[in-house]
Order: structure tokens, then C-alpha cells, then sequence
């Protein structure tokens, strides 16, 4: 079988090309090699592509050309698309941008596979939990309740727990597919706009069609560079650098972390799966963690003697929990998540400690959104 992947030097990208090539499929990488994830020189510079360089069949390329697409498509069995820009608060002041590669990038790939021979059969798209925005809460006289983005006066008194309108504070459960899509990001709205092309053309077409709203990934293997995502690099470059961490909110919102190994799991498992066709699926481990206790298991593990301080303040665009119900990839797609937290969390920082980390750009990223307005 011969897949294409877009975004193929990323970090979900390239660990799944590696694995791909170990079960003996065909890979072909579609990526151009952006440099807020790859640096100016990626030969030299990006660990993610030199981990595919001479293994894949490589084209750089951009998701946003039609001829770069007509270039990768032929002879493809399957598509998984990763290609995005993936900033949830770089999305809030670069919404062209965003827009253009999640948004565009996908309906030049749907253009392509409408409109042009091909052979694809099968189209697997990242999604993410960024669709559901705040996602599934409950109170005992309300019942479910899908709250909208948190209001920014609670915000600005230091409240930052999910209240409905009259004050009540809301419980958050497991978000499951069925749940209300309300994202609060530019990111989010574009994560939704892709899925929603790419389910509705592709059945139109006969082309299986599945994607997968990931919650945070996290691993060995993932860039140690970008300063816009990746709340594990950032903590770890600010810990390995003796800096002390200042942590958004009041450090008890929370995450589902999965590890990287589990996520490519995920897609093989629904790549190889027949009978699952045109559904959605939530993946995380179902396990929720506050970023504090994130932040505190980072320090055990590199053994620093930093501080850890709650700054207070909070990025607009953020969300408070989200944590996955993965019942349905349980018993449609027999995913099941073998990697525990602190396993991961272990795993992740012994292969840190082998890289050359650096000084992540992140005071740039927290300017640039002081500027807009968008760091309070
Ligand atoms: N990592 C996570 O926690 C997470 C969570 C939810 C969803 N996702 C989704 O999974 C996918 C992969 O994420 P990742 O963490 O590997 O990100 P990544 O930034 O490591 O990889 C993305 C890759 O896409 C490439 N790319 C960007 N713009 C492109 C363009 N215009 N044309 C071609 N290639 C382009 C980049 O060079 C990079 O190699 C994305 O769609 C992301 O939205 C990731």
C-alpha cells in the first residue's frame, strides 16, 4: 500500500512514517518543511525530518498548491493529512494564515480527489479536541450543560473555573463525539471546517473518510523548537535552562495527554480498519492532568531545583479542561492506550536529555500576544 503524508516531517508525521515503513507500506511525505518547526536549515537543524530523510519518499511541498498535491497524489492508496499550522494563540492574531493552510489546504486536497484521476480509497484526517471548545460539563440542577468561552471579567478576578451564566460552577466530564462543536479558537474553527469538508466530499466521492480529534500529544521525538505549541518543550527548555516556570491561570487547568506511540496507534489502527468508514473519533487516554502537576513531573524527572510559580495570568483562545471519552475508538477501532503519564512523561524527558535542547523562542511568542491583546 502506498500512503501519502502531508505534514509528514511533523512530529505525529514523522513517528507514523517510521512505523509505516517498520509494517512495510510505501510512504511518501508531502511537507514544506515549515521553519517555526523544522528551523531555517532542517537538514541540520530538524531531528523530526532527519528521522524520514532517505527513508520516505520526500517532496517538499505546500498543501495550499494544487500542483504540489498532483505531484504527491499519484499512485497513492490513502491520504492522512496531517499538514497544519497548529498554534492555538498564534491562530488568534494569524487568521489568514491559519485559515489558508488548515482551510484552503484541505479543500485543495478535496478538489484534487474530486476532480482528477487518482486512486485513493481512504482519507484520515487530524482532527483535534480544539473542535468541542470548552466541551461537555455537568451540574446537578442543570444537567449537561455546554458552557461557551469563559466570560473575561471572572477571568481577570482570578475565577477561572467554568461558571454558567448565573454563577453556578459546572463539573467537566469526559467529552465525547456527540458533544457540541463550539471552538473558541481560530485553530479550533479551522480543525472543524477541515473535518466537516473532508467527511462531507469524501463520501460524496466513495472515499472512505475518518478523523481523529486528538487531544495533546506528547513525546520523544517531538520539536524542541516551536515556540508556539508544545507545552512540554517549553517547560523543559525553561527547566533545563534553570529558568523558573510561570504558570497560566491558577495552574489546576487541565489536559488529556497522550503519548506520541499511542497516537500513531490510533491511525494505523483506523489506516487498517475496513469496516469503520465516515466517523469521527476522539483520541486521548480519557486521563485527566493539571498543567501544574504537568509542570511538577517535569521537575522530578530533570531533577532541577526551579521554582514553579502561578502567574495569574491567562491567554484568550485558551480553554480550562478537556479530557476525551474514547469509548467509541474503544470499540470501533480496539484502541486502547498503553502509555501511562508518568511512563510517558519519563520516556519523554530521558530523550530530552539526549538532544541538544536550546532556549525556546517563548518570550517572543508571549510579546507577540501581549501586543494583540490576546495575554491578559
Ligand atoms: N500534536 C498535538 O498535540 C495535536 C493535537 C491535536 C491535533 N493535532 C493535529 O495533528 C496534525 C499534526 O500535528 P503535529 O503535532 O505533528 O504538528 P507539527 O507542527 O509537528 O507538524 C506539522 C507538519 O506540517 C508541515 N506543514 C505546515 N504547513 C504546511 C503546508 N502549508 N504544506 C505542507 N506542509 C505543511 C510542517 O512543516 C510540519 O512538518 C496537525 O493537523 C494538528 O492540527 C496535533
Amino acid at each position: 500500500m502506498n500512503i501519502l503524508i502531508t505534514g509528514g516531517a511533523g512530529f505525529i508525521g514523522s513517528n507514523l512514517s517510521l512505523r509505516l515503513l517498520e509494517k512495510g507500506y510505501q510512504v511518501t511525505v508531502l511537507d514544506n518543511l515549515l521553519p517555526q518547526v523544522h528551523g531555517e536549515n532542517p537538514e541540520e537543524e530538524s531531528p523530526l525530518f532527519q528521522n524520514i530523510l532517505g527513508k520516505v519518499n520526500f517532496i517538499k511541498g505546500d498543501v495550499t498548491k494544487k500542483s504540489d498535491w498532483l505531484k504527491a497524489i499519484k499512485q497513492q492508496d490513502s491520504i492522512i493529512h496531517l499538514a497544519a499550522l497548529t498554534g492555538t494563540g498564534q491562530s488568534m492574531y494569524q487568521i489568514d494564515k491559519y485559515t489558508d493552510v488548515n482551510v484552503s489546504g484541505t479543500a485543495k486536497m478535496l478538489d484534487v480527489l474530486v476532480n482528477e484521476n487518482h486512486q485513493i480509497k481512504k482519507v484520515i484526517l487530524a482532527s483535534s479536541r480544539a473542535v468541542y471548545g470548552e466541551g461537555k460539563y455537568f451540574h446537578k440542577d442543570l444537567g449537561i450543560v455546554y458552557p461557551k468561552s469563559r466570560n473575561l471579567e471572572n477571568m481577570e478576578k482570578g475565577e477561572f473555573e467554568i461558571k454558567n451564566e448565573s454563577g453556578k460552577t459546572l463539573k467537566p466530564l469526559p467529552t465525547d463525539e456527540s458533544s457540541l462543536l463550539q471552538p473558541i479558537s481560530v485553530y479550533g474553527i479551522t480543525k472543524q471546517i477541515q473535518e466537516q469538508l473532508v467527511m462531507s466530499v469524501c463520501s460524496s466521492v466513495n472515499i472512505d473518510a475518518i478523523a481523529l480529534r486528538f487531544q495533546n500529544v506528547y513525546g520523544a521525538g517531538q520539536s524542541l523548537q516551536n515556540p508556539y505549541t508544545g507545552i512540554l518543550s517549553i517547560f523543559s527548555s525553561q527547566i533545563l535552562n534553570d529558568e523558573n516556570l510561570n504558570i497560566f491561570e491558577d495552574g489546576e487547568e487541565s489536559r488529556d495527554f497522550i503519548y506520541i506511540d499511542d497516537a500513531v496507534e490510533a491511525i494505523i489502527l483506523s489506516l487498517e480498519n475496513t469496516d469503520v468508514k465516515n466517523k469521527v473519533f476522539n483520541i486521548g487516554t480519557g486521563v485527566s492532568t493539571t498543567v501544574l502537576e504537568l509542570a511538577k513531573t517535569l521537575k522530578k524527572y530533570y531533577n532541577k531545583d526551579i521554582e514553579i510559580n502561578i502567574s495569574g495570568q491567562f491567554r484568550i483562545g485558551d480553554i480550562r479542561h478537556n479530557f476525551a471519552d474514547i469509548s467509541l475508538a474503544q470499540e470501533k477501532l480496539s484502541f486502547f492506550p498503553k502509555v501511562s503519564f508518568e511512563e510517558g512523561i519519563r520516556k519523554f524527558t530521558t530523550w530530552v536529555l539526549k538532544q541538544n535542547m536550546g532556549k525556546i523562542k517563548y518570550n517572543q511568542s508571549l510579546h507577540e500576544m501581549i501586543e494583540k491583546g490576546l495575554l491578559k
